[in-house]
């Protein structure tokens, strides 16, 4: 794949040195060729898959091992009875526990569970939404049930078939089952058979001719960001398994500093699917992990109980300001611009010139009586600046080196639509 990347910029150097004024003279005195035709007309571009961060609901974080079609159901029938759907959550994505065993043919037939995939794709659809699923390189799911290790082209075939729009490919066994059987010891020889393993199916879903967001799942193990792309990722995880605690949350946010500039159209870090609304995350630390990820620029799949969302978790996830941050047309992840203390200072940039700040108090313990100052100079701005307040929908107007008390584990987020 690094093969083929060098390949493409050989190409394009060609080319640019063919297009080029400066071309020398043994280009110049070649013959005017007749000029052709003009096409009737151009060929559309076809558009890019997952143009902005894919947005959904995931049955993992909330279901685990216990997903059934009905609840499937049931999350489709409430992304649109919630808004959600119209607030941009489209795909509904089954994750492990689906499988079933595997015929004479190698075919693969759903459990019990899910008594007929096809028909929950068409349901699916019928809402207007798209439908994901779940396998792995490996032998086995991370769950144990059976992965897509020697039948990549089959597998991807059937999902084609079932009208699947979106594969999440999680590495699991692929490590006992082939990494450490084919290179023992030989991490470098073992994760080119990982990329190879990726490629693979990263292939045979582009052979189905259908428009499958591509879903890699290996913990972010050696620079995935870099390789990923190439093999038709469209998003990879960036780290080991989310939980809804805070500690985790904040861990893993604290591991996307630096993988800014791998993200961008069609290709994202996914620093994991949304926790917001489980476990016992307090309202300041469901926004505040809201808020990042969409910073982040990362793919927004709740993970949540939808038919009993409280209504302050709806507000979150429905927050249209957030969301038009995340899913901003430019695709620039933000970064960490400065830190103080356990406060700290985020910036996005965003189409318009417009640019996105969060500060992040992640500490449990600064009080009004040493309150945060912003200092607007780092972040290159000078004088005050017209804001919204991206959680109370309020103006506010941000002034060099002001004190802003945020509560612990809660998060200012503003735009500023005209920096200066
Ligand atoms: C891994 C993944 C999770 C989930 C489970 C399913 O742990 O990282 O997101 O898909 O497998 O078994």
């Amino acid at each position: 794949m690094r093969t083929s990347a060098s390949l493409c910029f050989a190409v394009l150097a060609i080319a640019a040195f063919v297009s080029s004024p400066t071309a020398p003279a043994a280009a110049q005195i070649a013959p005017t060729p007749a000029p052709k035709p003009a096409p009737k007309s151009t060929p559309k571009a076809a558009p890019v898959t997952a143009a902005t961060p894919p947005m959904g609901w995931n049955s993992w974080n909330f279901f685990a091992g216990k997903v059934t079609d009905k609840d499937i159901r049931a999350a489709a029938d409430n992304l649109v009875a919630t808004g959600m759907k119209d607030a941009g959550y489209i795909y509904v994505n089954i994750d492990d526990t689906w499988e079933g065993q595997r015929d004479a043919d190698g075919v693969l037939h759903t459990n019990a569970k899910f008594p007929d995939m096809k028909a929950l794709a068409d349901y699916v659809h019928s809402k207007g939404l798209k439908i994901g699923i779940y396998s792995g390189p490996g032998n086995k799911t991370c769950a144990g049930f059976p992965a897509s290790l020697g039948h990549e082209e089959q597998d991807a075939k059937l999902y084609a078939d079932w009208g699947i729009d979106y594969l999440k490919y999680d590495e699991c066994s692929f490590t006992g089952d082939v990494l450490e059987k084919q290179a023992p010891g030989d991490k470098p020889a073992q994760m080119r058979l990982m990329v190879a393993a990726y490629e693979k199916m990263g292939h045979a879903l582009q052979a189905t001719g259908r428009p499958i967001v591509f879903s890699l799942c290996q913990y972010g193990w050696d620079a995935v960001w870099e390789w990923a792309p190439a093999l038709g990722g469209n998003l990879w995880r960036t780290t080991g398994d989310i939980n809804p605690r805070w500690d985790r949350i904040y861990a893993i946010l604290s591991q996307q500093d630096g993988l800014a500039k791998y993200a961008g159209p069609g290709h994202w870090n996914d620093p994991d699917m949304l926790e917001v609304g489980n476990g016992k995350l307090s309202l300041q630390e469901n926004w505040s992990h809201f808020a990042m990820w969409a910073m982040l620029a990362s793919p927004l799949l709740a993970g949540n109980d939808l038919p009993n969302m409280k209504p302050e978790i709806k507000a979150i996830l429905t927050n249209s300001d957030v969301i038009a941050i995340d899913q901003d047309r430019l695709g620039r992840q933000g970064t960490r611009a400065y830190s103080d203390g356990e406060v700290e200072v985020w910036t996005r940039h965003l189409s318009g010139g417009a640019l996105a700040i969060a500060v992040l108090d992640a500490g449990d313990a600064r009080y009004s009586t040493h309150p945060f100052h912003l200092d607007l100079a780092k972040l290159g701005l000078h004088g005050p600046q017209k804001a919204k307040d991206l959680k109370t929908g309020n103006d506010i107007t941000l002034t060099p080196n002001m004190p802003i008390e945020i509560a612990s584990h809660d998060t200012l987020l503003v735009r500023i639509p005209s920096p200066k």
